[in-house]
């Protein structure tokens, strides 16, 4: 049973968001707090991650069902060791009419300079690249680790001479924390290939110590950066598209807005993510996810699992962001606890 599969809303498969490591070098307050990722958290077991062939097995066959772009993501991705034999084996994988995928990954560009010819020789097509801030007091604190922002500049740069442009760069924006930086961030990365993104900060998971107020919504940051460096807003790329395009009307390149919180993009949300002991989550705020490593390790045969996987797509409903008050108090209420993003990928 294979062929295209949309779900109840009428939305497509099209990527699918592999989380290949549940651990990362960083702390970033947003997502794994040291007070709770700390010494003693229990991360992963070797032998609970899905293996490369397993990940391989539930690619292809999301590939069958429409899947066209592949993204990997962690914790961090690049900790997982010999990530590129996994791009490898992704790199051979052809939709049914015979195109390549495009493969993705999303990294926090600590170990970029040192990876990024493997990866993109293994197939690899490009690279998001989270940054929080230019300023490397700000970025230390943010990423908790004090890891310097200079590095972590190189690695992009390493990886745009590489080819695995054109890189995109998050930034996560919170209220008190960063947003002091939004215009020399859009600045730095003028005129450059790069592509700046700034991403409302997200009540994903449980640990984050969300709130309204420490959001910085999109047309606040669009109308900073306006002030000074005049935009125009542009059309997506393609539906579904995450991101909300503007350009310099100087020719200066252009920026993104990822807007979660205040305007969703559920309507065309088109993406799988399979968490790193192999549930597949169709929202990321899902409380609870399919597991498809044990169909996988308890012996189930490829049309067994393409089955499956075409079913949980088809009964989709997921639409947190356009419903985000309401769940809320009713994920309160029943006491339900969502899903962690370095658990589930970004
Ligand atoms: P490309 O268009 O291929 O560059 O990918 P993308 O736009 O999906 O970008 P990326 O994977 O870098 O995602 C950027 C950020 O958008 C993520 O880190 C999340 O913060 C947010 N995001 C991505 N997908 C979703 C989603 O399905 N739901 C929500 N609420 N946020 C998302
Ligand atoms: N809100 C928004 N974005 C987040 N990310 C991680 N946690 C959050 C959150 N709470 C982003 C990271 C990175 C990607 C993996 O997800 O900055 O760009
Ligand atoms: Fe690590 Fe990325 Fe989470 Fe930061 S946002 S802690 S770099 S997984
Ligand atoms: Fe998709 Fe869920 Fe995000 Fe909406 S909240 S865009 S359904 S992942």
């Amino acid at each position: 049973p294979t062929g295209l599969v949309t779900d109840r809303m009428n939305r497509p498969l099209h990527d699918l968001r592999l989380s290949v490591t549940d651990r990362c070098n960083f702390r970033c307050v947003y997502c794994m707090p040291k007070e709770i990722f700390g010494r003693d958290f229990a991360f992963m077991e070797h032998d609970e991650l899905l293996s490369f062939e397993e990940l391989t097995r539930l690619a292809r066959i999301s590939v069958a069902h429409g899947v066209e772009k592949i993204r990997l993501t962690g914790g961090e991705p690049l900790l997982r060791k010999g990530l590129e034999d996994l791009i490898a084996l992704l790199a051979e994988l052809r939709t049914p009419d015979g195109r390549e995928i495009d493969i993705a990954l999303t990294t926090n560009g600590s170990a970029l300079a040192m990876k990024a010819q493997a990866l993109k020789d293994a197939g690899l097509k490009r690279v998001t690249v989270s940054l929080d801030s230019l300023d490397d007091t700000t970025f230390r604190t943010m990423n908790d680790v004090k890891f310097p922002v200079a590095k972590v500049l190189h690695g992009i740069d390493v990886a745009e001479a590489v080819g695995l442009g054109p890189i995109k760069v998050n930034m996560v924006v919170q209220r008190g924390k960063n947003d002091q930086d939004i215009v020399a961030m859009a600045r730095h990365f003028k005129d450059t290939p790069y592509i700046l993104r700034f991403i409302e900060f997200m009540d994903v998971g449980t640990s984050n110590g969300w709130e309204m107020g420490a959001v910085v919504p999109s047309k606040d940051v669009i109308a900073r950066i306006h002030a000074e460096l005049p935009l125009e807003e542009i059309a997506p790329n393609y539906s579904g598209e995450t991101s909300r395009r503007w350009r310099y009307q100087d020719g200066g390149g252009e920026i993104g807005v990822i807007s979660s919180v205040t305007q969703n993009f559920c309507q065309t949300c088109s993406r799988a993510r399979v968490s790193t002991d192999g549930k597949l989550f169709t929202c990321l705020f899902a409380t609870e996810g399919h597991d498809l490593r044990a169909l996988m390790r308890g012996g189930c045969s490829d049309a067994e699992l393409s089955t499956v996987m075409a079913h949980l797509w088809r009964e989709r409903t997921d639409r947190y962001s356009q419903l985000r008050s309401a769940k809320t108090s009713e994920l309160r209420a029943s006491g339900a606890k969502k899903i962690e993003m370095s658990y589930i990928g970004g």
